[in-house]
């Protein structure tokens, strides 16, 4: 058995992979970590709960005291998802982007070093290297030059990533990856949100021409690639994880408004993000060619089925846009405990 630490498990991406890593690797026992803010919500890990090889410890990856005893466990891996993700929660205010993006990294990082864990994953994102124009492609070697509060917290946090790769030797490694789309997203982000609003017949808010570029991957893709890197990956490296896949935010928008029967009256354009970013595109070869990994989920599939997953999960997204889910470890596990605990 190995053991391996999941931090930000009860966010998006982490749920995902929790839920990935416990079914493909019968031989791996997950301690997931989370400090249950607004984003984290352990009603998307109420699968794994049964599971005896999960368990939920809500605690702060910025307090060290309270993650030292997961590592005095003994860890094969840290693979870290906990941060602060929204980039226009970080427009309103940079602190708690700081301090989890950052900070938080810096004390798992020292944990790491001192309890001699196997590999330590840090999960960033294509945004620390700013923006592109209508051409081009980021590599690994692109320059870091984050835009938003947001991903000069991650960018940061990459640096220091590689810092203690170069001074102490730890067995580092870092994945960029496009924007994720898919099961329990967040209803603050672009798809769920548009999902979310035009099922209570809402409009959706398109922020300035809604020609910003992203390039999208399912979740799912994303977990397989993280798992490659972790299993295969060469220490001190990055890698870049894209789902070769550019598209405008409006086409986004009318694929949304097409499966669901509406029309583009209910498209708001408002006001633009400040410092938006024009568009991202990954170039992927360096994890193709070394590591044998690709995306597999088509878009036109992948967003009909995550369309049809908020539509039958309605109980899930409702009780966030109600605010019930904050209560829910609460209910659960009392005020101390935590699931498996
Ligand atoms: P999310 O906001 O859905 O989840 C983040 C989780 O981290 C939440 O469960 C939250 O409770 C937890 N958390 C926040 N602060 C914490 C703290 N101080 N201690 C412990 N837990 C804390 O985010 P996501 O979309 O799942 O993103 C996960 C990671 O992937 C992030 O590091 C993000 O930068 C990166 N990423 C996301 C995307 C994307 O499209 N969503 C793309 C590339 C990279
Ligand atoms: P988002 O999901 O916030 O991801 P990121 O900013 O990290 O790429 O936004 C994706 C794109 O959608 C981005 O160009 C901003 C745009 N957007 C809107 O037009 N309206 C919205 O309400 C949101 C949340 C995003």
């Amino acid at each position: 058995m190995s053991n391996i630490l999941v931090t930000g498990a009860a966010g998006f991406i982490g749920s995902n992979f929790v839920r990935y890593v416990l079914r493909e690797r019968p031989d791996v026992r997950v301690i997931a970590v989370d400090a249950l803010t607004y984003a984290g919500n352990l009603e998307s890990l109420s699968d794994c709960s049964g599971d005896p090889r999960f368990r939920f410890v809500r605690a702060d990856i910025c307090d060290a005291a309270a993650v030292a005893p997961v590592f005095a466990e003994g860890l094969d891996a840290v693979i870290n998802f906990a941060a602060e993700s929204h980039v226009d929660r970080s427009i309103m205010g940079a602190q708690e982007f700081v301090r989890t993006n950052f900070v938080g990294v810096q004390v798992l990082l020292d944990l790491a070093r001192e309890h001699g864990v196997g590999r330590f994953l840090q999960i960033s994102t294509d945004e620390v290297y700013g923006s592109l124009g209508p051409t081009g492609k980021f590599t690994e070697q692109t320059p870091i030059a984050p835009s938003s509060p947001y991903s000069a917290s991650k960018a940061a946090a990459d640096l220091l990533v590689q810092a203690y790769r170069t001074t102490f030797d730890l067995p580092t490694l870092i994945t960029r990856c496009s924007n994720n789309y898919g099961p329990y997203q967040f209803p603050e982000k672009l798809i769920p949100l548009f999902v979310t609003n035009l099922l209570d017949e809402q409009k959706v808010p398109l922020y300035g021409d809604g020609l910003n570029v992203r390039d999208w991957i399912h979740v799912q893709d994303h977990c397989e690639a993280i798992l490659v890197v972790l299993d295969r990956g060469e220490p001190g490296r990055v890698y870049n994880i894209g789902g070769n896949c550019e598209l405008p935010n409006i086409e986004i928008a009318r694929g949304i408004l097409r499966q669901l029967g509406h029309d583009a009256s209910m498209i708001e354009y408002v006001k633009d993000r400040p410092g938006h970013d024009r568009r991202y595109a990954m170039d992927i070869t360096r994890i193709t060619d070394d590591l044998g990994w690709q995306p597999r989920i088509g878009f036109q599939r992948g967003i009909a089925e995550t369309i049809e997953w908020y539509v039958a999960n309605e109980s899930w997204w409702r009780r966030i846009k109600t605010g019930e889910y904050l209560t829910y470890y609460e209910k659960q596990y009392g005020a101390g405990g935590g699931i498996g605990d």
